[in-house]
This record gives C-alpha cells, sequence and structure tokens, in this order.
C-alpha cells in the first residue's frame, strides 16, 4: 500500500470498495457512467482555490483584482463560477470572448488578450465594451485607436511590456529577451513606443501596464525582479495615466510528487510585496494590481480517467500501454516535454511493480503521455488516471484522427454533474458541406 499522490486534489480518498473517489464520487463509477477518456474536475477545490486567489491578493490591497486566464480551461460552468467568485476574466481570442459573454461574463469585467488581434476581433470587443484591452503592436493600437474611433468610442488599455526578466521552474535569469512575438520589451526602447503611441491616439484610454513573465513558474524571485524594472520604467514615462500594473500569471503547479510549487498565498504576498515596494522606493504612487492566474487556478482540481486497449512487451527494450486517448485530449507531453504521473483508480494505492511507456491511440510516434509511468500490473481494460490535468488539457484538445473530444464533468460533495458531453461521430461531420 502507498499512500495517495499529493498530486491528486485533496479531496481524494479510497472508497470501501478501494476505489480512488474525488469529490466524493468513485472515479470508477464516474468512468463507467460517462465513458472514458474523461476528465473529472473537483467542483469544491476550483471554488475554494478561486476564493484563495481573491483573498490572498485583496488582504494586501482590497482593490486588487484577480482575472482568470481563461485559456487554461474555459467550460461555460467554470467560467460562471468564476464569476460568481468575483474573478474578472482574460480572453485572448474572439471566440474566447465570445465564451466568456455567453456564460454571462459581464463585459467590462473582461480583459482582451491576444498578440495577434484582427480588425474583427478589435470590432467584437469595441462592440462588447470590454473592460480592457492589452494591446501588443504598435498596428494594434493604430487599429484600434480607429475602429474606437469609427464608433465614437474611447477604448482603456494596458500596454503589453516584457520586462526583460526570464523565469524557469527553479531559477530566473535577466535577459534582453527581445526576441519575443508577445508585447513590448524595455530594452530597446519598444515599451516606450507603447505608451507614446497610445498617449498620442485620440481614441485611446491608457490605463497601465501588463505583463506576463512565464509560465509554470516556482521561482517567485523573478517577480520582484520584473517588478523592480516596471516600477523604473513607470518613473521614467512619468504621467498619471499608468495606475494599474498587471502582473500576469505563472504560478506552478505539481505534476508529479517531485515538484513542490510555492501556495498561492507564497505568491500572492511575494508579488504584491514587490509591487508595493518598488513602487514606494521610486516614490510613485501604488498602483491597483491585477493578476490573471490560469493554471494554478483550474490544474490540480483536474484529472484525465483512460482506458487501457492493451499492452505489448518488445523484449529486451520496454513494455508499453497503450489507452483511449493521448494527444489529442494531453498535448502538453508532446508540445514541451510535460512530465505526469499516473494511477490505477480501481487499486490507487497498490505498490508500482513495473516502469512502462504509457502511449495515447494517435497515428504520431511522439503521442507518448508518460515516458516512464511506474504503475502496478495493468492490462486491457484497466482504467488508468493522470492527474492535475485541469490546466491546458481539453482546453488544447483536438480531434485528430477523428478522435471525439472527451467528457467534462465536475464533482463535488459526492454529486457529479455533467459539464460537457462527449463529443458524437456526428459532431466530427457537423461542420462539412
Ligand atoms: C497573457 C497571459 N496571462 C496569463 C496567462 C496564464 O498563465 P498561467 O496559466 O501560467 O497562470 C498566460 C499564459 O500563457 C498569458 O499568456
Amino acid at each position: 500500500m502507498q499512500p495517495l499522490s499529493k498530486v491528486l486534489p485533496p479531496s481524494a480518498a479510497t472508497t470501501p470498495e478501494g476505489h480512488l473517489s474525488i469529490g466524493g464520487c468513485d472515479v470508477v463509477a464516474l468512468a463507467e457512467e460517462y465513458g472514458t477518456p474523461l476528465v473529472i474536475y473537483d467542483g469544491g477545490l476550483l471554488r475554494d482555490t478561486m476564493r484563495r486567489y481573491v483573498q490572498a491578493f485583496r488582504a494586501h490591497d482590497p482593490h486588487t483584482e484577480v482575472i482568470y486566464a481563461s485559456k487554461a480551461f474555459w467550460a461555460q460552468a467554470l467560467l460562471r463560477m468564476a464569476h460568481e467568485e468575483g474573478l474578472r476574466m482574460d480572453v485572448a481570442s474572439g471566440g474566447e470572448l465570445f465564451m466568456a459573454l455567453h456564460a454571462g461574463f459581464p463585459a467590462d469585467k473582461i480583459v482582451m488578450h491576444g498578440n495577434a488581434k484582427d480588425a474583427k476581433e478589435i470590432g467584437e470587443a469595441l462592440d462588447a465594451l470590454v473592460g480592457l484591452v492589452v494591446v501588443d503592436s504598435l498596428d494594434e493600437i493604430a487599429l484600434l485607436d480607429q475602429l474606437a474611433g469609427e464608433r465614437g468610442r474611447t477604448q482603456d488599455v494596458l500596454v503589453r511590456v516584457t520586462p526583460g526578466v526570464k523565469p524557469s521552474t527553479h531559477k530566473y535569469i535577466s535577459t534582453g529577451q527581445l526576441d519575443s512575438k508577445f508585447g513590448f520589451s524595455l530594452e530597446g526602447g519598444l515599451a516606450a513606443d507603447a505608451v507614446a503611441a497610445c498617449r498620442a491616439a485620440a481614441n485611446i484610454n491608457l490605463m497601465g501596464l501588463h505583463c506576463h513573465i512565464g509560465s509554470q513558474i516556482f521561482e517567485l524571485g523573478a517577480y520582484p525582479a520584473a517588478a523592480h524594472l516596471l516600477a523604473q520604467f513607470v518613473k521614467e514615462q512619468g504621467g498619471d495615466d499608468l495606475a494599474i500594473m498587471d502582473m500576469g500569471g505563472g504560478l506552478g503547479i505539481a505534476y508529479t510528487r517531485d515538484d513542490d510549487p510555492p501556495s498561492v498565498e507564497e505568491f500572492a504576498d511575494v508579488v504584491m510585496d514587490a509591487v508595493h515596494a518598488e513602487w514606494d522606493a521610486a516614490g510613485l504612487p501604488r498602483p491597483r494590481v491585477m493578476v490573471e492566474p490560469g493554471r494554478s487556478v483550474v490544474g490540480r482540481a483536474g484529472l484525465t480517467v483512460y482506458r487501457v486497449t492493451g499492452t505489448k512487451d518488445i523484449p529486451g527494450v520496454r513494455r508499453y500501454a497503450a489507452v483511449d486517448g493521448g494527444m489529442s485530449d494531453l498535448m502538453r507531453p508532446m508540445l514541451y516535454g510535460a512530465t505526469y504521473e499516473a494511477l490505477l483508480p480501481e487499486r490507487p494505492d497498490a505498490e508500482a511493480s513495473q516502469s512502462l511507456r504509457l502511449v495515447g491511440k494517435h497515428c504520431e510516434s511522439g503521442d507518448v503521455l508518460i515516458q516512464e509511468a511506474d504503475l502496478p500490473e495493468v492490462g486491457r481494460g484497466d482504467l488508468v488516471c493522470l492527474p492535475a490535468t485541469g490546466a491546458y488539457g481539453v482546453a488544447m484538445a483536438s480531434n485528430y484522427n477523428g478522435v471525439t473530444r472527451p467528457a467534462v464533468v465536475f464533482v463535488d460533495q459526492g454529486k457529479a454533474t455533467l459539464a460537457v458531453r462527449r463529443e458524437t461521430y456526428a459532431d466530427l461531420v457537423a461542420r462539412d458541406l
């Protein structure tokens, strides 16, 4: 017997039959009822994490705003929950804007991102009356000014700045980081040009700056480093129109039991203390701070359950186990070599007895979910579960190989609610003429 992985949601437990349960629901029963692959979210943990975020940041300043980065996972049920919990919403395309509005999100709480917004998307944001547009290029500033003018409106904006701080999971380095497709670098004067362009634009109302230094960050020292450079920049620019400082997202989560990320509260303390200290030191009035987490709101709350379709032993090489999903529902291992752990929901506390390669069903050799998965004996028909798949999992899902995208179910206090139905074969041809 081994303890349940700490990567699972805290509600993880074992049922009297020895099955894994999440939010009081038996994962094996859920897989039987809804089919596999199945994405299960612990609704209680989602809500709790949103509340912790708001409380932790507002403890430093009640005007602080937590903006959920919807790209991490955008089911309507989740977007509605974020609104109920008082978060704002980051959308990065016309489609994400549509989904937020469809979920009843008030437009003035929406922050429109995107490094390549086209005229249609900018028009949609203007027509919806979104609260803030984060501008990412000089072309966009000119287009936004023109389209806002045509509508007789002024749009509030933040300028996306790349401060030249490059975080990694265990360290950070200050670099030129001029070479990014996102935003305006401080180095080389691009950020100053963007501020000047916004100030000169008749239909743009500059409200502040935005900066997102990276993702899956464990080394929080990168935030004070960024805050220092940003405060210097605000001082250089003068004026009182840089009153908002959106510090982006980036807090990491544990994907395996070796990962030990900072808590939401530690993140809030570091970001807020750094911004306040740097603005105070620069003799500037403290800004209204915003943060924009995605992964750390939804990542740990989600897990994906697959069924093993078969195993294969290559003598002297390795054992493979294939499952009924893969890169179409969990792209991150292929995209960035991301690591996950696996466990068997029917025997979650069974000791691992082998290391095998857990692969998906797609026609790509790279469709590997876990390169070396430590598991007990497993065979055709068994369920396998990957914890911590809640962020950038189904949000990046595709129909490659005509595989239908999974159902998503929310569980809380013993009750399961289908949030997104499984795609059907009819869905696969619904757009074809
Ligand atoms: C502009 C912006 N804000 C917020 C986020 C969310 O980041 P994370 O999921 O790491 O918290 C991202 C992620 O890519 C982003 O690009």
